[in-house]
């Protein structure tokens, strides 16, 4: 069995955090090669792990996804989740999500009250986004991004805590890890490279943030009408609103870092074991 882990060519072997799958792929059987995105692939099942240029070539990314014989996540949950404006559509479906706003290009935004935040629809790595309470700077921002883009009232508990990534495996919830603040205040944009620097720990989430998480799940997979367990990988990020509750900041379905390095082997042989099912499976 052939595994092909996809990257890009700036870090062709990823920044380390998949090396403990790599370990429990071999183990398990699998042979396993990293490959930038964009050639011809040849292997059993094609898995996004490190592919952070799409943002700047997506419609050359979706369409290599089209290509690829066998890819995990696929290519129509991939369409999906790289357009942040899903937020919109979950909201719409009773997900308690961080409030967000679109704005296409050249639109007239109207701003929340208090601190907001700007960033681009299609975006990762923290890149374009910024703080904003002056609503002149942002409109600034967003002629210089001059691409559709989100905006969302700050949420400042995530100054002290951060947010919380819950990691689901084939549908089933593996573990999680914290990931500290990235937005300085008062800077516009402090992102050098591919992404910013993240501060990452394991920790134990909440109830309430589980249950969020399940809901995101069940609710991506009746929009796009598939089950839970055709997500071979799904992060959901959660942050603390207002009053205490879990919202939803982010759901990665594309190129998420899973933050092995931060949990027992247990978790990435979880990945293994979903990973070698999903190959063996008749597309
Ligand atoms: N509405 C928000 N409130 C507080 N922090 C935010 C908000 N939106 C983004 N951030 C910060 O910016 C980072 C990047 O934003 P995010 O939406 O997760 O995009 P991506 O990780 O894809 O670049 C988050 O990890 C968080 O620290
Ligand atoms: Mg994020």
């Amino acid at each position: 069995m052939r595994i092909v882990l996809a990257s890009c060519s700036a870090l062709p072997e990823g920044d380390g955090d998949d090396a403990p799958l790599i370990t429990a792929l071999r183990r398990d059987g699998a042979e396993v090669v990293w490959q930038p995105w964009g050639g011809d692939v040849d292997a059993d099942l094609v898995v996004l792990r490190a592919t952070w240029d799409y943002t700047e070539r997506l419609g050359e990314f979706l369409e290599w996804c089209d290509r690829v014989p066998a890819l995990a996540n696929p290519a129509p949950v991939v369409r999906w989740n790289t357009d942040k404006s899903y937020l919109v559509q979950l909201a719409e479906r009773g997900v308690p999500v961080v409030p967000t706003a679109v704005v296409e290009p050249g639109e007239e935004p109207s701003f929340p009250d208090g601190e907001f935040v700007v960033k681009p629809a299609v975006g990762a790595g923290s890149h374009g986004a910024a703080r904003f309470t002056a609503h002149e700077a942002a409109r600034a921002h967003l002629a210089a991004l001059g691409v559709k883009a989100l905006v969302q009232p700050y949420q400042s508990s995530v100054d002290a805590s951060g947010e919380t990534a819950l990691v689901f495996f084939a549908g089933e919830y593996s573990h999680s890890f914290h990931k500290g603040p990235m937005l300085a205040a008062g800077v516009a944009e402090s992102a050098s490279g591919l992404y910013l620097e993240e501060k990452l720990s394991g920790i134990e989430p909440s109830a309430a943030q589980v249950a969020l998480a399940h809901q995101v799940l069940d609710a991506t997979a009746e929009l796009l009408s598939l089950s839970r367990a055709d997500f071979l990988y799904a992060r959901v990020d959660v942050v603390e609103g207002p009053g205490g509750e879990p919202l939803l900041l982010e759901l990665e379905l594309t190129e998420p870092t899973l933050g092995f390095a931060h949990t027992g082997e247990e978790a990435a042989s979880r990945l293994s074991a979903a990973i070698r099912a999903a190959a063996t499976r008749p597309a």
